[in-house]
């Protein structure tokens, strides 16, 4: 079992608000370093929303927002679609694609292809969370947050039936407990509201 598997009926805290908060500057001063002169950030929509939002403001160059939707990956449709493409043209222009989690790397290898043919100055792609031990495909990340083991993890983005992405810490979640209740977690993350 990994070290940041779930308790039961007990969600394990991996990232607090505040070491979100540090990954997030430490992330937006590599950054601002890298592209002095700006660039385009793309959320992949929507778990990404929270953390580009926040990847943004910490910057200290000038950036243009867009946002990309896929499909996920099923082993049914074998690959993944197009939802909503930019409106931005990114010709000549630095990109970096923002996910919240890069995790078989088949997104994400997707949505770089897809960028590359539009003959952008560069592509790169920046992550909260990696979880390496599920690669299918190798992915190049450059910017890369913190790395997570094998727990489906919710909070910050990270959704679960669509729940959970408003939270502002990050934990990992007990997969069973879920499936047989997708609000198993909502009394103890959101508290009874006293
Ligand atoms: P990938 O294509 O397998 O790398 O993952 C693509 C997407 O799956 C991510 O952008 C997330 O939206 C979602 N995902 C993967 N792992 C998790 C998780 O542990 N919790 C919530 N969403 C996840
Ligand atoms: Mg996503």
């Amino acid at each position: 079992m990994s070290s940041d598997s779930p308790d039961r009926g007990e969600p394990r805290v991996l990232l607090t608000a505040a070491q979100i908060d540090e990954i997030i500057a430490r992330l937006a001063a590599a950054m601002s370093a890298r592209y002095p002169d700006g660039a385009v950030l793309i959320g992949v929509l929507r778990g990404s929303v929270p953390f580009l939002a926040d990847l943004v403001r910490a910057m200290t160059v000038p950036v243009s927002v867009d946002f990309m939707a896929i499909t996920p990956y099923t082993p049914d449709s074998g690959r993944v679609r197009l939802l909503k493409d930019l409106d931005l043209d990114i010709a000549g222009r630095d990109a970096v694609i923002v996910e919240d989690i890069v995790d078989t790397g088949l997104s994400t290898a997707f949505l770089r292809s897809e960028l590359e043919r539009r003959r952008p100055r560069s592509v790169a792609v920046c992550t909260l969370l990696d979880r390496r031990v599920r690669r299918v495909v190798p992915v190049e990340i450059d910017f890369a947050g913190a790395e997570v083991s094998d727990s489906f993890v919710i909070g910050f983005g990270l959704d679960h039936e669509g729940r959970y992405r408003n939270l502002r810490l990050i934990a990992a979640a007990d997969m069973e407990l879920l499936a047989a209740d997708p609000d198993a977690y909502v009394p103890v993350l959101y508290g009874s509201g006293d």
